[in-house]
Order: structure tokens, then sequence, then C-alpha cells
């Protein structure tokens, strides 16, 4: 097993073509699952081919182990792909797909037999060795493409949404069943996905990427506790975090206010200090509040603190998601996501009065979109 860096990496794919991969710097250790995620175009795949040898490297190193990769061909970078359209032999048996790696490698026979059988058990396929892939579903499509790269022991496990062909509910299975063969195994693991909620759930590591740069590296609480800018803030988390623009006015005893035209929140003591050390008293900043930290109540149903204005609004739409409900309320030309609980009815027309949990709002510098506290 090996660890993977990535050391100033920079792909084109022609002379006079923009750079889709730029000045990416990651240390991947060995047995870690990092995850790849951003949208579609931001060179997630690109980065992922450098790192198998498909895609020759622009500019920078790869390392894997100790080794510098770059000009090593692929086959001998001893690393496994998993794609998302699996491309398994369609006139091969299962058996035969998954034992071809190695046969290539001119492996004994008795040790390869022991080793698809052993792993086809581990997969749940072991009915399945002498089919077609045309005679499977999807999913179990899926478990020999897995079948096919876990029997060749490679130091480092490549997957590019390999569960992307496959429906919802088999999705969530597969993503169980990846992180759990990653944990017996071991194995080094950079995955690719573009759906956040992937990401979070299988990562011990998350990598954001956005146009070929890396925005944040870090555990799934981290990128979503303390996103490292708005774009990340906003790509990691369903619903999307809340957005609202605002000035940093002083505020009673110290802390400092979040100010509006049309309504004023408190901002933390903590985070008050850290402001004004940096200089944002009066400047204009971003303040972003998950919809679980948006505490909500009828308008009639009580009076604001004295000395703040809670935002109202209005409910114009609500959303049962399983336990939760997510209501849209309008505010001016605010439109906020506030998390509620399924049995909480609140019907469209609602008058609401919002405020925010001062723990947990996230301030960002309007002009760079960089978080600052
Ligand atoms: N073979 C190629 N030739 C030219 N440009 C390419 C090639 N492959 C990818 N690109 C471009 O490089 C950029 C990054 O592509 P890449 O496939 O790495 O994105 P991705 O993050 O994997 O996206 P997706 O989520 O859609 O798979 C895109 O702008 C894409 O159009
Ligand atoms: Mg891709």
């Amino acid at each position: 097993m090996a660890g993977v860096s990535l050391r100033n990496l920079y792909k084109t794919y022609g002379k006079n073509s923009p750079y889709v991969v730029k000045d990416v710097c990651l240390d991947i250790e060995d047995g870690e699952f990092m995850v790849f995620v951003g949208p579609s175009g931001c060179g997630k795949s690109t980065t992922l081919r450098m790192v198998a040898g498909l895609e020759r490297v622009s500019q920078g190193e790869i390392y894997i182990g100790d080794e510098l990769m770059n000009h090593v061909p692929p086959k001998r970078r001893d690393i496994a792909m998993v794609f998302q359209n699996y491309a398994l032999y369609p006139n091969m048996s299962v058996l035969e797909n998954m034992a071809f790696g190695l046969r290539l490698r001119k492996t004994e026979k008795h040790l390869i037999d022991s080793s698809v059988k052993q792993n086809a058990r581990t997969l749940e396929i072991e009915h399945l060795l002498e089919r077609k892939p045309r005679q499977l579903s999807g999913g179990q499509r899926q478990r020999v493409a897995l079948g096919r790269a876990i029997v060749r022991h490679p130091q480092v496990f490549l997957m590019d949404e390999p569960l992307s062909n496959l429906d919802a509910r088999l999705r969530v299975q597969m993503r169980t069943e990846i992180v759990e063969l990653h944990r017996r195994l071991g194995t080094t693991m950079i995955y690719v996905t573009h759906d956040q909620t992937e990401a979070m759930t299988m990562g011990s590591r998350i990598c954001i990427m956005k146009d070929g740069v890396i925005q944040q590296v870090g555990v799934p609480e981290e990128v979503y506790m303390r996103p490292a800018n708005m774009f990340v803030a906003n790509f990691i988390g369903s619903p999307p975090i809340n957005f609202m623009d605002g000035r940093l006015k002083p505020g009673k005893s110290g802390g400092l206010i979040f100010d509006t035209p049309r309504f004023a929140l408190p901002v933390s003591l903590e985070k008050s200090r850290r402001l004004l050390e940096m200089g944002y008293l009066d400047k204009a900043v971003v303040l972003g509040i998950r919809a679980e930290y948006v505490q909500w109540q009828e308008a009639d149903a009580g009076e604001s603190q004295p000395g703040e204005a809670p935002i109202r609004g209005e409910a114009y739409f609500s959303e049962l998601v399983g336990a939760d409900r997510f209501i849209r309320v309008k505010a001016g030309d605010d439109k906020i996501v506030a998390r509620a609980a399924a049995y909480d009815r609140v019907a469209e027309g609602t008058k609401l009065l919002l405020t925010f949990n001062p723990n947990y709002t996230l301030f960002f510098n309007r002009d760079t979109q960089q978080l600052i506290v």
C-alpha cells in the first residue's frame, strides 16, 4: 500500500488551451479514503486520470509512495480503476472479467481461482460467476467491476463516479458497501463524484474543486461547519446555505450588529471581537447560515428582543424531506430556508419571525468570498 502525492499539478489538453487543472497540491495518506468533489467540468476526472497515467501531466509531479510516476506507464503504477460505465468485457463471463487483470500479469491459475472466488464471496456475486455482463443488473455489474479491481490487490484504488448509473436506493447501499470494503482492505482510495452527499458520507477527507483549483481539503465536518469560502459553503450541504448581504455596525456591550435595511441581528461576542480585530467595522460582508440554525416562530407568537430587529417574512413553500421539513421564507428581497420538524405544518402565507443562532453564523468577505469567521 502507498499514499499518493500531487505536487503543483497542472493540465492543459492543448498548446493554446486553458489549464483545466491548476496548481493542485495534495498529500493523500496511505490507507486514506479521499473524495474529489465539485461541479461538472471542474477537473476531477482529469486529475484522477493523471494519477492513473491515462493523461499526460502538463506540469508538476505525481508520486505513489516514494516513486515519481510522471513517466511510468499505467500498467506499472499498481493501481486499479473503476469507471462510471464499468467497462466490463461483454464476451467474457463474470469470472473471466474478474480474472482478466491477473491473467495478464501471468499469475498462477490456482491463485487466480482462489482470489476470484474469495472476492466474489465478499461481494456476494459468487452465484453469478458463469454469467455474461448483459445478464446482470446494474448493481451486479457494479459489483463485478469492483471485484475486478480488488482481486488485483493494488496499492491504490481510483474510482470515477462508479455509482452514477445506479438508481437512488442501490446507490445508497453501494456507498456503504464501498466504505466497508475500504475499511476491510485498508487500501488508499481516490474517489470522484459530483454528488456532495456521496462525498460527505464516504470520504475520510474531501477535496472540493472548482475550475481546476482546489477550494478546500478537510474532513466532512470541517468543510460543512467551516467552509473556506462561499463556493464551498454553497456547494456542500442540502438545502444550500442561506446568504445575506449586510454591513457590520457597532452594537451594545462591545458586540457588533449585522445590519441590513430591513433587519439587524446580533453577532456573537467572540466573532465580533475577531471581526473588529480584522478591521471589518462598517464594512459590507456576507452572512451565511444553514437552515438548521435559523430559528423561526409565527409572527404573532411572541415579541422580539428589545434592541434587535428580527427578520419578518412569509412562508411561501414547505418541503417535506423524511424527518425534516424545509420552510422557504420570503423576507423582502431575501429568500431564507429554515429547518422545521416534519410535524410542523406551516401553511403557505404564514407570517414568521426569524432569528439566527449567532454561534453558527458565518461571515464572508464580500470581495474575496473567503470566510472571515
Ligand atoms: N480529452 C479532452 N480534451 C479536451 N478537453 C477535455 C478533455 N477531457 C476533459 N476536457 C475538459 O477539461 C475540463 C475538465 O474535465 P473533467 O472531465 O476533468 O471534469 P470533471 O470534473 O470530471 O466533470 P464531470 O463531473 O462532468 O465528469 C472540462 O472543461 C473538459 O471539457
Ligand atoms: Mg468526470
